[in-house]
């Protein structure tokens, strides 16, 4: 039997995830970690938890079947962390993660050096999430840490890192820095002048389903594989799970439903919104860009609902209580911003607000709201991604925890109308990155090829007769929030 293996190195866990040739899985292991948030806005990990991680779940995994048959190991992660080594390897300080807030100044230091050229050669706006305000952010605050920086890695390359000895990334996970020329793939020479970083400290860049190098013998003895397997590049995160799920080509995107919500749709050419609303980076595969668009409450918004206001009941409990109510919530609007937002509403100070109460409203009705608001937030993202020149797409492969309710895929599916498709495996960014080491063991020509024999779609949603409503109601989720930052903003100031 020949086999791959994807491993992702999420923010809270390892996952590792074996394939077949048939893109059956054959086996898996997990492995949890936590990140620490010592200051408010601060969120940072310790990589060698992630190392220690990543080797247990891929020894449980390979606990399952022979490792030998293991032809490349491919490599996702949490995207955007900043890890820094000195010269002999070691760690520098605690990686400062994606979810860290603490870089306001930093970005609009960055705004500020590069002016129109940010956009243009990077594609994106300065965020708090990317990489190159958290670099600044240790130049000013900790110089000492800066003073022994040798090289910059992200998560999942510090776990290549110990696999294999080399540093290197991927070009998806690479855009995501802020250091990059995204339409050109590499590094940008111009970007790191004006933010005076060394070139030098960077991973080399490769495609998602190159090899970047092998694993080495202490490797294997930590992790079970055995030396001199291949490690291809793989991915950041969402571009990973853009090619677990199948959307590698334009017209079918990606969207995960998890704590956060993301939609995801490929592109064949680097385009930029002219604001930076959404994401613009490489996709892991060669000759693909895709525009992103990120919530930073979507499921997770429903398991706050759930535990503030339901504490003891199921999430298919309240699947049923929403089902009772039609669309539109009876005239109930939601805005989902309960941990400030990033897309299309760069803004850490928003808050959630349901709109539109009355005494008619019950828990059902607020549920179902909740669902809607959050599937009108993804239907702001790919608005903006069509005013940028991406065409919506036809078909969304969904996946994550609220992916599991039928009545939040079926909002989903009228709100965006598109049709909602959910395939067979659970664990997206861990299986992309098995099919990018599966093209990279040269199974197969190309991703495109891999994901078309491997992704199996389940199960479809098209879009119903309530697609009519969300149309009509998505101006008015949208006049929410310009309505209400001020306040937001004066409750932020107030409370914090
Ligand atoms: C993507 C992003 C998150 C992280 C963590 O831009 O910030 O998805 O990759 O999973």
């Amino acid at each position: 039997m020949s086999l791959v293996l994807g491993l992702d190195v999420s923010t809270t866990a390892a996952k590792a995830v074996v394939l077949d040739r048939a893109g059956r899985t054959a086996a898996s292991g997990t492995a949890e970690y936590s990140y620490q948030t010592p200051r408010p806005l601060w969120a940072e990990a310790d990589p060698r938890r992630w190392w220690e991680g990543a080797a247990a779940a891929t020894r449980e995994a390979l606990s399952q079947v022979s490792s030998r048959e293991v032809e490349a190991v491919g490599l996702a992660g949490q995207m955007h962390g900043c890890v820094l080594l000195d010269s002999a390897g070691e760690v520098v300080r605690p990686a400062i993660l994606w979810n860290d807030q603490r870089t306001a100044a930093q970005c609009d230091e960055i705004r500020s050096r590069l002016g129109d050229r940010l956009l243009s050669i990077t594609g994106n706006d300065a965020l708090t999430g990317f990489t190159a305000p958290k670099l600044l952010w240790v130049r000013e605050e900790e110089p000492e840490s800066w003073a022994r920086t040798a090289h910059l890695l992200l998560p999942k390359d510090y776990v290549r890192f110990r696999l294999t000895g080399e540093s290197a990334t991927d070009k998806a996970d690479g855009a995501g820095t802020l250091l990059m020329d995204t339409a050109a793939r590499t590094w940008s020479e111009e970007v790191l002048a004006a933010l005076e970083i060394n070139p030098d400290w960077l991973p080399a860049a490769f495609e998602g389903p190159e090899i970047t190098g092998t694993v080495h013998e202490e490797a294997a003895r930590a992790t079970g594989l055995t030396a001199g397997t291949p490690v291809v590049a793989g991915g950041g995160d969402q571009a990973a799970n853009a090619v677990g799920c199948g959307a590698v080509d334009p017209g079918t995107a990606a969207l995960s439903l998890g704590t956060s919500g993301v939609v995801f749709a490929p592109t064949r050419k680097p385009v930029t919104e002219p604001e930076g609303r959404v994401h613009s980076f490489c996709h892991c595969l060669p000759g693909r860009w895709h525009l992103m668009g990120v919530m930073l409450s979507a499921a997770g918004a429903l398991r706050w609902f759930r535990d503030a206001l339901a504490p003891g009941t199921s999430f298919a409990e309240l699947d049923a209580e929403a089902a009772t109510a039609p669309a539109g919530a009876e005239g109930l609007l939601f805005a989902p911003y309960l941990t400030g937002e990033r897309t299309p509403h760069p803004d850490p100070a928003a808050r959630g607000a349901f709109a539109g109460l009355t005494v008619r409203h019950g828990r059902g009705h607020m549920v179902r709201a909740l669902m809607e608001g959050v599937a009108f937030g993804l239907r702001d993202s790919l608005q903006v991604m069509e005013s940028a020149g991406a065409p919506l797409p036809e078909q969304i492969r969904a996946s994550g925890g609220g992916t599991k309710s039928p009545l939040w895929r079926q909002i989903l599916a009228d709100a965006l109308q598109a049709e909602i498709a959910v395939t067979a495996t659970s664990e997206g960014a861990a299986a992309g990155a098995g099919l990018l080491a599966a093209t990279g063991a040269g199974w197969f020509d190309s991703v495109g090829e891999a994901a078309a024999a491997l992704v199996k779609v389940t199960q479809t949603t098209p879009p119903g007769p309530d697609r009519e409503t969300y149309q009509n109601l998505h101006p008015l989720y949208q006049s929410l929030y310009p309505a209400l930052s001020p306040t937001f903003h004066s409750l932020t100031e107030s409370y914090n």
